[in-house]
């Protein structure tokens, strides 16, 4: 059975399909077998960042309807993931039970699977976290940004919601290395969810989310979302200040 995470945030454009495909890639290149679910309906920004556009055939809410098999929906990225694509818009009749259960019967077939959530903290951001087992809250390092992110871990927790986890996402080393330490702390404290990993701003990462250019390997956004990935697998990788330059 796979492990469930759903990637969410809150507020718009904090990373999260950035971060869906890039832990995704990670995971995969780190030898699992690694599915990513768009949530997003409407905006289905998957299928651009994983450049499986085109093939796009069906998608879940297809699979929901009845119009196909899960397997005929699924899409080959060029990261080395399988797709699932959103819908054009949420499905009126989308019940986090049903989604629940077409995640939950793909979950047989690969060890990992991303649920990238929509913005918001609507229908689609809980038929989104269903699923999952686990959350990663993807936050910039702005306070409207955490503050975002401590509302959607309230509503996850009143849901049941318990494991989650703390991506804070183009963080900008230069800008606060003075007090470095005390703003990673404060961070923490705004949004309440224990940490997992920083992501640095990285120019790769943007090009890539702007035009689809595969980011280089050894960029340090692409290093930050492989140590993430090794600590979702269990490994013990410490949280080094020279990884945030
Ligand atoms: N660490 C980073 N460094 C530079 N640019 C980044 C970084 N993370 C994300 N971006 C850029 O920020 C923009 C928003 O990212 P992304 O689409 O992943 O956010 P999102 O949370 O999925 O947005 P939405 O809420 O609209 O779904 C994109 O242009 C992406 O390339
Ligand atoms: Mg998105």
């Amino acid at each position: 059975m796979a492990q469930i995470i759903s990637v969410l945030s809150g507020k718009g454009g904090a990373g999260k399909s950035t971060t869906t495909v890039m832990l995704g890639g990670a995971l995969a290149a780190a030898g699992k077998k690694v599915l990513l679910i768009d949530c997003d309906s409407g905006l289905r920004s998957l299928e651009i960042f994983t450049g499986a556009g085109s093939d796009a055939v069906y998608h879940w809410g297809d699979v929901l309807g009845g119009a196909c098999d899960p397997a005929d929906a699924l899409l080959t990225c060029k990261n080395g993931c399988s797709l699932l694509s959103a819908p054009n818009r949420l499905p009126d009749d989308a019940a986090p039970e049903a989604f629940t259960a077409l995640v939950l019967g793909l979950s047989v077939s690969f060890d990992v699977i991303l649920l990238d959530g929509p913005a918001g903290l609507g229908r689609g951001f809980r038929l989104a976290a269903a699923p999952a087992k686990h959350i990663l809250l993807v936050s910039a390092p702005d306070d409207v940004s955490l503050y975002a992110c401590n509302a959607a871990h309230k509503t996850l927790e009143e849901a049941g919601k318990m494991s989650q986890r703390l991506i804070i996402n183009r963080f900008r080393y230069k800008a606060v290395q003075k007090t470095l330490q005390k703003n990673i702390d404060d961070s923490i404290d705004k949004a309440c969810v224990r940490l997992i990993g920083i992501v640095p701003e990285d120019k790769n990462l943007w090009y890539f989310g702007s035009g689809g250019l595969l980011p280089k390997q050894n960029s340090p956004g692409i290093r930050a979302f492989s140590r993430i990935a090794g600590r979702l697998n269990g490994e013990s990788i410490p949280l080094k200040i020279s990884d945030l330059q």
